[in-house]
């Protein structure tokens, strides 16, 4: 049985995963979205095209079998537009699966999202997307699986979801929901839903007796994980590799390779503790050069240098066996470039033990090891031909974290690689 490649963020998103998975699904047969919903945004640029997919995995435009796992929160109206500009720029929508017991996203979700952001002291800086209580939802079991959502029970279910849900929304003075013309509009989204709708655990599993090659693509990342990530400044999804069991029904001895990725720099969109943050002009030039503004909200992205104390972390708990480091190009055009190595805190120790706690992770300095920049690294694609200050700043991270960076991203196009 081939063994399945997972991809991972190792920060706070955005670290370029759709252009691996990209990449990696193109010997790939089936390839699988796991967590998260359409608060993901993945680019994957090829040909002069540039696509940010948010709910279809990325492994459609090779053409394999694309699964929106169980593990996954669909907002149908989204997922609906996604295929549509799919198929609209020529790429087949035939491949897509999607998983019955995935959950839905409605109105009231993406609402609640907002209003809890309107009554939290501490805010988060959600995607509004409707995430965190479509997952409170599926927890406490009032969430509405795509199995009942194209079944004769979803007018029922979603009657008695909105009913109590009224009253909530009714005690903090805001509009209540129609229910007659939500149920009309998601009727008609379910219907052409349907078509796409299958058991996907014992397809996944068949596919893999039948020697199948299956990669998967995870969404977010580890420093924003609901368990492992800076609670509560973090999605409402396990972004590491126990989501990716739970969000498809693989076991632990399917998993093969587990990519881990990274930017040479760093980046963080929303709120929470961000130790190698810069808030200087670096950080500024960092975002224009590499465009650091959000693929789903467009939001300006927080930028910084890359953190090994978080990436040691992130190791740990997925325990990744490949690192891919995108951005190289992008570091390579600033003057020097830092390199985070320990933390430093009040008392003066330093640490390389990466800690969750925002109250003690706002005290944290970093310390930085410091390299050369200037160097030219756009479009390589052979390892031989980079600088040797390039080099020298790749070998520092593996050393530290030991683990090998086996792909290298010198540009956003899907040839911009190098594999080692
Ligand atoms: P994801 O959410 O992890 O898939 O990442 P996003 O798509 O949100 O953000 C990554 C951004 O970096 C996208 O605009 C990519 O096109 C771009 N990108 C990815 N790899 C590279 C690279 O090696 N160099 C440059 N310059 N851009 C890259
Ligand atoms: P990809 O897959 C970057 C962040 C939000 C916010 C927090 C919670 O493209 O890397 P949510 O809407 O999930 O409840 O927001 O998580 N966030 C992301 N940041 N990339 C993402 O996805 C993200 N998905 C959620 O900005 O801080
Ligand atoms: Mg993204």
């Amino acid at each position: 049985m081939k063994k399945v490649d997972v991809v991972l963020g190792a920060f706070f998103g955005d670290e370029g995963k759709g252009k691996i998975i990209d990449y990696l699904s193109t010997n790939a047969d089936l390839s699988l979205r796991c967590a998260g919903g359409n608060n993901a945004g993945h680019t994957i640029t090829f040909d002069g095209k540039k696509f940010a997919m948010h709910l279809i995995p990325s492994g459609i435009f090779s053409g394999a079998v694309s699964i929106i796992g169980n593990g996954v929160v669909v907002d149908p109206k989204v997922l609906l537009e996604e295929i549509d500009t799919l198929q609209k720029a020529g790429i087949s929508t035939k491949n897509l699966i999607i998983s019955d017991k995935a959950h839905v996203i409605f109105p009231y979700h993406k609402e609640y999202d907002v209003l809890e952001e309107e009554m939290r002291s501490n805010k988060i800086g959600t995607t509004k997307r409707g995430i965190g209580p479509a997952y409170s939802d599926k927890m406490a079991r009032f969430g509405i699986r795509m199995e009942d959502f194209i079944s004769n029970k979803f007018k029922e279910l979603l009657k008695q979801n909105i009913e109590s849900k009224n009253k909530i929304f009714e005690l903090y003075g805001k509009e209540p929901f129609d229910f007659e013309a939500i149920y009309k509009e998601y009727k008609g989204y379910a219907k052409k839903i349907k078509p796409y709708v299958k058991d996907t655990i014992n397809y996944i599993h068949s596919a893999l007796e039948n020697g199948k090659k299956v990669v998967c693509e995870g969404a977010q990342a580890a420093l924003l994980d609901i368990d492992f990530g800076t609670y509560p400044y973090v999605t409402s999804s396990n972004t590491t590799i126990g989501g990716i069991l739970n969000g498809t029904g693989l076991n632990a001895s399917n998993i093969g390779r587990v990519y881990g990725v990274i930017k040479a720099y760093s980046s963080r969109v929303g709120e929470g503790p961000y130790v190698t943050e810069l808030l200087d002009k670096t950080g500024d030039q960092i975002r224009e050069l590499g465009h650091e503004y959000g693929t789903t909200t467009k939001r300006p992205r927080r930028c910084g240098w890359l953190d090994l104390v978080a990436l040691k972390y992130a190791v740990r708990i997925n325990g990744f066996t490949d690192i891919v480091m995108n951005h190289l190009d992008t570091v390579g055009k600033l003057d020097k470039i830092k390199l985070c190595v320990g933390y430093k805190d009040k008392a003066g120790n330093i640490t390389s033990e990466y800690t969750t706690n925002p109250d003690i992770l706002k005290d944290m300095k970093p310390v930085y090891k410091e390299f050369k920049g200037n160097f030219n690294a756009e479009h390589i694609t052979k390892y031989a031909r980079l600088p040797k200050e390039a080099k020298q700043y790749i070998k520092a991270i593996e050393d530290f974290i030991k683990v090998k960076i086996s792909f290298i991203g010198t540009g956003a196009d899907r040839e911009d690689m190098i594999v080692r």
